[in-house]
């Protein structure tokens, strides 16, 4: 296993939930972090809890200019080097199937598809140099089928399927791939896409507890476990790795 102390690591979407719990455990473990996302606000109460070891990037991944100022904030930070490249930032899309529209799954696949691949693209020549990973941020949607969510679920497996075409191409320049599959947890995400209300959230995640193998939801620091495992295990690529309690087994008591 690598050692994390001293590498340098780009997580989007930093400033809130599963993001803002890699970066703090990246943190304690010696990396020099540099997160991103559009909300300063957000960002900078992630840096005034994390101090020194932590580095914002302001911006929107669907931008280029943005991630390119990202890639440029990391690698200053990392003292011109990146070792790993966390492609977190996303949004929940849900729209029923016959109530489609273009501009939202367009919205959909720039922001949780697109942006990561163009994101992934410009770090190979420095995870090149590291022998660096990247990681993506899957979905048990992919395990199991959420009626509404098809525009989400098909922006989390098309991530899939990214994780082992770049294992498979970036593999001769030693660069690793992998993609968490995380389960339910208590975030941002649907209070973002107005699923439902902070107040509502409780209810809401008691009832999917039971969907789990393990009775409950998740903490972004077990999915933050996960990612770290990925960024570490030198012979370890193109892997899809559920840490999800169980959801994704879609287990009935029949
Ligand atoms: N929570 C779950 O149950 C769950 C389950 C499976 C997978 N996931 C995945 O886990 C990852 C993290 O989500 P989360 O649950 O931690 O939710 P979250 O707290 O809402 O985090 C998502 C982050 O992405 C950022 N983001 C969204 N659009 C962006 C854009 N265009 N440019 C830059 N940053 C952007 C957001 O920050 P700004 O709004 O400030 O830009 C936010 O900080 C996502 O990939 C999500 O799909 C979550």
């Amino acid at each position: 296993m690598r050692n994390v102390e001293g590498m340098s690591i780009l997580i989007t979407g930093g400033g809130s939930g599963i993001g803002t719990d890699c970066a703090r455990r990246f943190c304690e473990m010696g990396a020099q972090v540099t997160i991103s996302g559009r909300r300063l606000d957000k960002l900078e109460a992630v840096k005034a809890e994390l101090g020194e070891r932590c580095h914002i990037a302001q911006g929107d991944v669907t931008d280029q200019a943005d991630r390119e100022a990202m890639l440029s904030a990391a690698l200053r930070h990392g003292s011109g080097k990146l070792d790993a490249l966390v492609n977190n930032a996303a949004n929940m899309y849900r729209q029923p199937v016959d109530g489609y529209t273009e501009a939202f799954l367009k919205d959909a696949f720039d922001t949780n598809v697109i942006s990561a691949m163009m994101l992934s693209s410009m770090a190979v020549p420095h995870l090149e140099v590291t022998h660096g990973a990247i990681v993506f941020i899957g979905s048990t949607h992919t395990r199991r089928a959420f009626p509404g969510a098809s525009p989400y679920a098909t922006t989390k497996a098309a991530l899939e399927g990214l994780t082992k075409v770049m294992a498979a191409e970036l593999g001769p320049k030693q660069i690793r791939t992998g993609c968490i599959l995380p389960g339910a947890v208590s975030t941002e995400l649907n209070l973002r896409a107005g699923l439902f209300t902070a107040n509502e959230a409780k209810d809401r995640y008691d009832a999917v507890a039971g969907l789990h193998a393990l009775g409950r939801i998740g903490t972004g620091t077990e999915v933050a476990e996960g990612v770290e495992y990925l960024v570490r295990a030198e012979w370890v690529t193109g892997v899809a790795l559920e840490v999800d309690g169980g959801i994704g087994l879609g287990a009935s008591n029949f």
